[in-house]
Order: structure tokens, then C-alpha cells, then sequence
């Protein structure tokens, strides 16, 4: 491919959540999130036994990380406000983690990001897990109290807001495959779960229109939700139950989402099949209207990696769980072994394509897209710089996808890498490195550039891509 040229006004920059960067475990008040609990409970559980307390050190170092990002280019970045340092056990506003956001905020600010800020990344408090989680219609309403509380104390600081990041993952994680606290392998909890983020998110919606229109929030201001989208595909000519497996995938994780957004509304294909294998959503009186006000001004489109699914052998797993589709591996794929994702940068290019024929109106940007790698380390020159050739690969191809996508019509915004500076992933800790930036664990969390950073600042700065 030959260079390829983004927008003027297309925007670069960083995503990142708080509890992968923090750090500052029950500093400023901060209570308990569900990953704090599993890292005190089975340690032996997270790569190299590095637990969920301190991040990448952001919290002390995020100063010098703000001028990293600007000096590669950078001018937006998104982080989440963790729900468990913003309020207390009361549902009340803490002070300390109300001024430690503001604070934050405000240093960004005076460093020229602007900033993006989310309000879930999968980090449930400890004390509303264990009344329910996202099964119970009090902790629904505890996140809908915490978004207005959030939008009352920033609302004139933040201008883009998001209610969720990747609302399909901790229904999936946590209660289809079991790989996340509390381990359950029960795709009916998981689909109730997928149910009560939807009406946590409408409600954050709701709570976002009413006080932007009483002045609380300023009046540019937007709200949105951030979804890993997964272009799905299946074998070629395919059967009629392999069409049905790709129907099944996109509609439970990408339709779901792209509708509620849209739409207001859920897609009803889906909730029918669900209901034909005896999975009935807990719907209530009322629940329709709140859905009705999901409907947002732009979406986030973290892109990993595609779905390629085909019918399934059986049609229940070993739990009694339905399955609707089972994995198929691509002869053509190039995989990131590391981590286990297709690498496949033309799915962006379908998904903008679909996006653009399905949902017309939708503006968007995409909010993650990046590559995690093991070992890097090995790769280091004679002056120590980590030689990640593969990372200006990766990013090249797919914001090349990203600009011939805006050449053809996609209302695609800006760009997010995850994760400029490398940061703590969940269970699989520093395993996996995303960073332009390397984050060195033997010295003190330490900041240095890796060989791609000067690459992604030429890209960012001139809006080309050789
Ligand atoms: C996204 C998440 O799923 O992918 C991030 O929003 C996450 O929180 C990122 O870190 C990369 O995934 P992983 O599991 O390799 O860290």
C-alpha cells in the first residue's frame, strides 16, 4: 500500500483506564474493587504474582507521563474513574477521590491533553458485587447514582464522556468462561449480567441528558459507550448453521450494543433465540423506557482482533450452558502468540463498512486498538531501546485500513492506541506489553522509549502513513 493520509482534524491519542495505571491502593480513600479482592484472596492467580495495587504508577508519575504524551504527538487521552475512589460504601461522594480526580484532570489540562473520560472498566465494587452485581436492580441504580455524581463534579471540566468500556467482557470473563472472578460458567447469569450493564448504561445516558440540560454539564458536551466490536466471519460457503453461528456472535456481542446505542432498544432476533433455549431476560415494567434512553452521541471501537466462528459440534457445553457458535481458525490467520488474537487489520475496515450501512448516523472513533507482546525485553540494542518493528506493523496496517475506511465514507474520528505507556492488564499483569513506551518493573517503574515511539510520533504529528 502506498501512504496513506488521515484527516486534519483526526485526533491521536492515548487510552488507558485507572485501575491499570493507578496504583495508589486505598490511598484517597479508595474502597475495595473486585480486583483487589481477587488479588488478596489468590495472588497465584496474576502473572508474576503482581496484583491489582499499584498500576504502572501513574498516580505519582502521571506528570512526566503527560509530557510523554504530548511529546509523541499526542493530544487526546481517555482514562476511567474508578468507581471505588470516586464514592464510598454509603454511595457517597468521597472528597479525597473527588479532589484526587479533579487534580488529575486538571494537570492534564495544563499539559494540553484533552481528556476523555469513562465510567466502568469492569471494576465493580467489592460491597456491590457481593449485593448482586449487575443481577441487582439496587447496584443498577448505585451506577446510575455514581455516573450523576461523576457528571455533577466534573461536568464542566470533561466535554467527552463514556458510560462502559466493553460491556460484552465481563459478562463473557466472568460468568461464560470463567477465566475472571467469580469464575462462573453460566452463559444465562452472563446474558442477565449483558441485560443489567444495558440499563446501567441507559440510565448513565438519562442522568448525562438531564443534567447537560440544566446547565451542570457543559453544553459541548458528549456521552458514548466504548465496545470491543468483532467483525464476525465464518468458513467459505459456509451452511446455513454456520450463518446462524455469525448471527448468534454479532448479534449477542456487536448487534446488542450498535442497537441499544442507536435504537434504544435491544435486537429482537437475539432475545428470541435466547428465549427458544430457555434463557429469558429478567425484564420488568418500565425497563423498555430506560432502555429507550440509551441512545448516545458517538461510540468508542476497540479493535483486537476478528471473530471467526462456524456451527457448533454440540449444542450445550459440559455446564448445560446453550452454545451457539464454536471457534474457527482461519488457514490464512496471522496470530499474535502472545496473546492468542488474530492479527487481522482489514476487520476495521469491514466493521467501519458495516457501521457505516447499518448505522448511518454514527459517528465514532477508534477507542483501543494495539498490540501486547511477551519477552520484548529480549529485543533491547546496545542502548537498552526494546526494537518493536512488529508494533509500527501493526499500527501502520490498521490506520491505513482506518484512513481508506474515511476515504469510503466511515464518520471515524480519531484513534486511541492502548497502551502508550505499558500498564498492568488484569490477570495477565505486565505479561503482555502494549507500549510505545516501556515501563521498566526492575527500576522503579522507570519510563523509556521503545524503537516505535519516534514512528508514532512522525504518524501523529504529520497524519501519514508510509
Ligand atoms: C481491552 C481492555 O479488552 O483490551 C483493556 O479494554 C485491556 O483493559 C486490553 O488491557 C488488552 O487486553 P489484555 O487482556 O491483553 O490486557
Amino acid at each position: 500500500m502506498q501512504t496513506s493520509k488521515l484527516p486534519k482534524d483526526f485526533f491521536f491519542g492515548a487510552a488507558m483506564s485507572g485501575p491499570q495505571t493507578e496504583g495508589a491502593w486505598r490511598r484517597f480513600g479508595k474502597i475495595d474493587s473486585l480486583w483487589d479482592t481477587w488479588s488478596n484472596e489468590k495472588i497465584e492467580d496474576f502473572f508474576n504474582r503482581v496484583g491489582s495495587y499499584a498500576g504502572n504508577d501513574f498516580t505519582n508519575r502521571h506528570n512526566e507521563d503527560f509530557a510523554l504524551l504530548k511529546s509523541l504527538g499526542l493530544t487526546t487521552w481517555r482514562t476511567s474513574i474508578q468507581w471505588s475512589r470516586l464514592m464510598d460504601e454509603d454511595g457517597l461522594l468521597n472528597p479525597e477521590g473527588a479532589k484526587y480526580y479533579h487534580d488529575l484532570f486538571a494537570d492534564a489540562h495544563e499539559a494540553g491533553l484533552e481528556t476523555f473520560v469513562n465510567l466502568y472498566h469492569f471494576d465493580m465494587p467489592t460491597y456491590l458485587f457481593r449485593r448482586g452485581g449487575w443481577e441487582s436492580r439496587e447496584v443498577i441504580e448505585a451506577y446510575a447514582n455514581f455516573a450523576r455524581t461523576a457528571f455533577g463534579e466534573f461536568g464542566q471540566e470533561i466535554k467527552y464522556w463514556f458510560t462502559f468500556n466493553e460491556p460484552v467482557v465481563e459478562p463473557q470473563n466472568r460468568y461464560t468462561n470463567g477465566g475472571w472472578y467469580p469464575f462462573h460458567r453460566d452463559f444465562a447469569q452472563a446474558c442477565r449480567i449483558q441485560y443489567g450493564i444495558s440499563l446501567a448504561h441507559s440510565l448513565g445516558v438519562e442522568a448525562f441528558r438531564e443534567l447537560k440540560a440544566d446547565g451542570t454539564i457543559r453544553s459541548d458536551a458528549k456521552i458514548g459507550l466504548i465496545n470491543c466490536f468483532t467483525p464476525p466471519y465464518t468458513k467459505e460457503n459456509p451452511s446455513e448453521a454456520d450463518l446462524e453461528a455469525v448471527r448468534m456472535t454479532d448479534g449477542v456481542d456487536n448487534r446488542w450494543w450498535l442497537d441499544l446505542v442507536t435504537k434504544g432498544s435491544l435486537p429482537q432476533d437475539v432475545i428470541d433465540t435466547l428465549s427458544a433455549r430457555g434463557i429469558d431476560l429478567p425484564v420488568r415494567p418500565g425497563d423498555e423506557q430506560i432502555l429507550a434512553q440509551g441512545v448516545v452521541d458517538w461510540l468508542g471501537f476497540n479493535y483486537y482482533h476478528p471473530a471467526r466462528v462456524q456451527a457448533p459440534e454440540k449444542s450445550e457445553d459440559e455446564f448445560g450452558n446453550p452454545v451457539f457458535a464454536q471457534e474457527y481458525v482461519w488457514p490464512d490467520a496471522v496470530m499474535n502468540e502472545s496473546r492468542g488474537w488474530e492479527i487481522y487489520p482489514k476487520g476495521i475496515y469491514d466493521f467501519a463498512m458495516t457501521m457505516k450501512h447499518d448505522y448511518p448516523d454514527l459517528e465514532w472513533y477508534v477507542s483501543e486498538n494495539g498490540i501486547g507482546i511477551e519477552g520484548e525485553d529480549a529485543s533491547k540494542d546496545e542502548n537498552g531501546t526494546i526494537q518493536d518493528d512488529y508494533r509500527i506493523d501493526f499500527v501502520g496496517q490498521h490506520l491505513k485500513w482506518i484512513a481508506k475506511a474515511i476515504e469510503d465514507g466511515a464518520k471515524c474520528r480519531g484513534y486511541h492506541y492502548w497502551a502508550v505507556i505499558d500498564n498492568w492488564s488484569w490477570n495477565n499483569a505486565f505479561k503482555n506489553r502494549y507500549g510505545f513506551v516501556e515501563v521498566d518493573l526492575m527500576d522503579g517503574y522507570s519510563r523509556h522509549l521503545k524503537k516505535s515511539a519516534e514512528w508514532l510520533r512522525q504518524v501523529a504529528t504529520t497524519h501519514e502513513v508510509a
